[in-house]
């Protein structure tokens, strides 16, 4: 039978272990983490640590005054060396041995030295360093000691994110919130770039946007979007914000991308907030939100809420009528419509009955197009960015021609499965285990595939230009114009 799709990526990718673990290793210890605002660490000694993705790595500010990043791992038995968030004095002491390192990792003292570890050499054991850069008033890290600078990962999505200037904002504390989401992670950001929903599930939250004007799209892994303010919002604006303007009237409204993987903002005329997704088991994710606000007096956050408040009554509807605390769809709150989208859709992947619906030319766009960034980020098409390549543009990764691996290819249908060596095209592949020609793609380009493959299985998938029969006699579908992932849907084993 064959299996179960979401569009472009297998719907075991919403739901499977195996797919999360891939993607942990692939594509969340393989690029930059977001990992706190930029003034969460001040002073020398103050440190925060996060997770990306299979690393668990902290950000301490030195005595210098420089940041530094570090693999939280004590370089004795592995032991982690510090935990969450705090201060330090002078040095980070691991709490099994006692064994100490300074604020630029070097390890300075061993207990018992002179009878445990006679000729220890202590230049050799010090904390493994990652990479850790601020962007856009944020703090980011990258397991790689010699990663791609965090503004060249971010350089060309820059030039599409609000005029905002973060480092004039201050944290509304009150607005930081982090909760679970039961749904895949993908799910979560599908929802968040879905711009089809916009007028539907947010029919009576989100009006004061004018979705029908929305620009957005995908430049490369990360996506952008932007849409003004509603006529009724915006002809009264100073009045209508719910909260002191931070950007002139005439750029007005949300601008709400999703940086590659996971880190979404929300930067509108009143705020600015971050929406940080953390997959935490393949149905199951946390989202942290931290919000930003102009610099002023508390009078007059409260002068702005009393202006506004006539405007949000008016506005503000839930969606169906009924029991706010009870039904998130009466809740009158987008958050919670959302969530509820999400868990609802992930729920339904357990039903026999379940089968993705034809996709929305438009605003569904994003949703596929992210499907297919992940799928090319795991086949290692947008290069890496551990430093041994730069930038964003796609591109075969070294790391993914060095591995030596074996794939198979299958063809759907007949079950026909060819074993590959690594670092050879599907084409070439398909040639050498004696499938016969013609090896036809839709464009009718063929002879120049120079896809690759790492490891594991290519289920061969919409067979558009073969019929039934010739791929019963061996034919096989590869397009030699298009990147591999474009045709066929890749699963690791
Ligand atoms: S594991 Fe850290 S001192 Fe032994
Ligand atoms: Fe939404």
């Amino acid at each position: 039978m064959a299996k179960k799709m979401m569009h472009i990526l297998p719907l075991e990718a919403y739901t499977s272990q195996k797919w999360f673990d891939i993607e942990q290793e692939k594509i969340f210890s393989n690029t930059w983490a977001y990992a706190g605002l930029q003034e969460d660490i001040t002073q020398p000694g103050q440190y925060i640590t996060v997770q990306a993705g299979l690393n668990n790595i902290f950000i301490i500010m030195d005595d210098k005054g420089n940041l530094r990043a570090f693999h939280n791992i004590c370089q004795h038995r592995g032991t982690q060396l510090i935990r969450a968030v705090g201060q330090t004095q002078k040095v980070l002491t691991c709490p099994y041995h006692d064994w100490t390192y300074d604020l630029q990792g070097n390890l300075i003292t061993v207990p018992s030295e002179a009878e445990e570890f006679k000729n220890i050499d202590k230049s050799c054991h010090g904390l493994k360093p990652a990479s850790v850069g601020i962007w856009r008033g944020m703090l980011f890290v990258h397991p790689a000691h010699n990663a791609t600078p965090v503004e060249e990962w971010f350089s060309k999505i820059q030039p599409h994110l609000g005029p905002h200037n973060v480092d004039e904002l201050v944290e509304y504390e009150d607005a930081r919130t982090s909760y679970e989401i039961k749904a895949n992670w993908k799910i979560v950001v599908e929802n968040y770039i879905d711009v089809y929903h916009l007028s539907h599930l947010h029919s009576g939250t989100l009006n004061m946007y004018n979705h029908a004007k929305a620009e957005f799209g995908f430049i490369g892994p990360h996506y952008a979007f932007y849409e003004p303010l509603s006529e009724e919002y915006a002809k009264d604006i100073e009045k209508n914000s719910p909260m002191p303007l931070i950007m002139d009237k005439d750029q007005a409204g949300a601008y709400v991308p999703m940086l590659f993987p996971g880190i979404g903002l929300a930067e509108s005329e009143s705020s600015w907030a971050t929406f940080i997704i953390t997959p935490l088991a393949p149905d199951l994710t946390r989202v942290e939100n931290r919000v930003k606000v102009k610099n002023t007096s508390n009078w007059e956050f409260t002068k702005q809420e009393w202006r506004s408040a006539s405007f949000w009554k008016a506005n503000i509807k839930p969606k169906y009528e009924g029991d706010a605390e009870q039904d998130p769809i009466a809740s009158a709150d987008f958050t919670a419509e959302d969530i509820y989208a999400c868990e609802q859709q992930q729920k339904s992947f357990k039903s026999p009955y379940f089968e993705i619906g034809p996709s929305g030319k438009k605003g569904e766009g994003p949703v596929r197009e992210h499907q297919q960034v992940v799928l090319d980020f795991i086949a290692g098409k947008y290069g890496s960015t551990s430093g041994d390549n730069k930038g964003t543009k796609p591109k075969q990764s070294k790391a993914v021609n060095s591995v030596d691996a074996t794939a198979s290819i299958e063809l759907e249908g007949n079950s026909h499965i060819v074993d590959i060596p690594a670092n050879i095209s599907v084409l070439q592949a398909a040639k050498s285990s004696g499938l016969k020609p013609p090896f036809s793609c839709q464009a009718g380009v063929c002879g120049k595939c120079k896809a690759k493959l790492n490891k594991g299985k290519v289920h061969m998938n919409n067979p558009a230009a073969l019929t039934d029969k010739q791929i019963a006699d061996g034919y096989i579908l590869t397009c030699q114009a298009q990147a591999l992932t474009k045709q066929l849907d890749i699963t690791y084993e």
